[in-house]
């Protein structure tokens, strides 16, 4: 966007922003790039039959995706707020406030369960050094982590990984969240790159290659089209409210369609890329593919076992995925600081300290229902599972319905312009065509999926 045509109406200059062009691309990515991508991908996809999943995922990036970011990004940039205080800037009626609020209440359950699993990752880093302490048949490996995941230790280890994150969110956004980022996401990538080479060599990678990237279109269905659609939106970290939250940091020399589209393909990247790590290890080792949430914790190892300097590679993939976890918590949990030091006039730290303690709480329970409250269960689901459920599947898209229907029909075309517009027939296409998507493409396809999912056209 050029400001030098452009004067800039929105914003809010006073507030604290990203330093550099790579911060807010490292920043955003590390949001979006996360165990949504390395954990939840490959066991989603395995659960809903691979190849059909893969697909259905890749439309709703790009249909749902892409233009809900933008969305977010300008609601964000242009009121310079937080959630819940940038519907209130941006208009005047209560209502849409609401969607703020389900970006906090959302934002706090994904924190929980998101650590525990961000917990089982610190774990592994002191097994890694141990290398896994002897267990060297899948069945060990299997009972070791079904063992540890319903203890106490795992407990700790989200508590761990919390107050982790406590202390860089206490130290504020541009030095903690930026710098990190910056380091952290290509280290990450080129060792994915290794890690996929490493798989395609394994005897199981046509089988695994087949299963991921080969639609079996039988297989889909009103749960994987909801499946997909919620993946979708935890991927990107779409439909609560924490990229308004970012976006409200950018400046505005950002071009907030790029980084839309960058983001978007980066994370897709790195999700078929822990696709392709994971699926051809998952025949090789005759795991199935199906197994759930803990799929990748017990097919990771056996990839590492079976490389050269296994215990290297498989300390530094832990380092690397526990930071990659901190980039986005330290993202979910921005909703909720900004919204009780800006809205609740709470200090910087109190805030930090108030969102730490709701997720050490909610979190533990979660951890607790791998083991001593696996019965305690509400529609059949356990505790980790219904937080999973009813943030993923239905307020992330609930939430990205109305953030998509706001910029589509309630804000006026004139802050889009504002915010995305520019010289140019492309970008007047590119802008046109967003609000298409935002208008009528992204809603329907939301709501639609949505009602199916939980069972109404059955
Ligand atoms: N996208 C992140 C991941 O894939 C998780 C995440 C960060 C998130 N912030 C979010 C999900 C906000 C939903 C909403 O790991």
């Amino acid at each position: 966007m050029s400001s030098m045509h452009h004067k800039p109406t929105g914003g809010n200059p006073s507030r604290v922003q990203f330093n550099t062009r790579l911060g807010v691309i490292a920043t955003t990515v590390g949001s979006a790039v996360g165990l949504g991508n390395i954990w939840r991908f490959p066991y989603e996809a395995g659960m809903h039959g691979g190849g059909a999943f893969m697909l259905v995922y890749l439309g709703f990036i790009i249909v749902i995706g892409i233009p809900v970011i933008t969305a977010e990004f300008i609601i964000g940039r242009h009121s310079g707020a937080n959630v819940y205080g940038a519907f209130k800037r941006l208009h005047g009626s209560p209502c849409w406030r609401v969607v703020g609020a389900i970006g906090i209440v959302a934002s706090l359950m994904i924190l929980s369960f998101y650590s525990v699993v961000a917990g089982w990752t610190a774990d592994y880093i002191v097994r890694s050094v141990q290398n896994f302490s002897g267990a060297y048949t899948q069945e060990a490996l299997h009972s070791q982590f079904g063992e540890f995941t319903a203890s106490w230790s795992a407990v700790g280890w989200t508590v761990v990984f919390l107050l982790a994150n406590f202390w860089i969110l206490k130290r504020g956004v541009q030095k903690g969240i930026e710098k990190m980022s910056n380091i952290m996401m290509p280290a990450l990538f080129v060792l994915l790159i290794v890690f996929c080479i490493n798989s395609l060599l394994m005897p199981g990678a046509a089988e695994g290659l087949r299963f991921l990237f080969n639609p079996d279109f039988s297989k889909v269905d009103s749960s994987v089209m909801l499946g997909a659609m919620g993946q979708a939106f935890f991927s990107l970290s779409l439909g609560l409210g924490c990229l308004i939250t970012y976006a409200s940091y950018f400046s505005r020399r950002t071009d907030l369609v790029r980084t839309a589209a960058t983001t978007a393909s980066l994370d897709t990247l790195v999700a078929v890329l822990a696709g392709v790590m994971i699926f051809p290890a998952v025949f090789t080792f005759s795991q199935s593919p199906a197994e759930g949430p803990k799929l990748v914790f017990e097919v990771l190892p056996a990839i590492f076992y079976n490389m050269q300097f296994g215990m290297v590679w498989s300390t530094l993939f832990f380092v690397l995925l526990f930071l990659a976890s901190l980039t986005s918590t330290i993202s979910m949990s921005e909703i909720s600081i900004a919204y009780f030091c800006e809205e609740r006039k709470m200090s910087r730290t109190v805030a930090t300290v108030l969102n730490t303690v709701i997720a050490i709480t909610f979190g533990s329970l979660c951890s607790l229902s791998f083991g001593p409250l696996a019965d305690m269960t509400v529609f059949g689901m356990t505790m980790f599972e219904l937080f999973d459920f009813v943030s993923s599947n239905v307020l992330l898209p609930i939430g990205g319905m109305l953030i998509s229907v706001f910029v589509g029909w309630v804000l006026s075309r004139s802050v889009i312009d504002d915010e995305v517009g520019g010289q140019g027939s492309v970008r007047r296409w590119l802008v046109s065509l967003l609000v298409i998507c935002l208008r009528y493409v992204a809603p329907v396809c939301i709501l639609l999926v949505f009602l199916g999912g939980i069972g109404l056209f059955d």
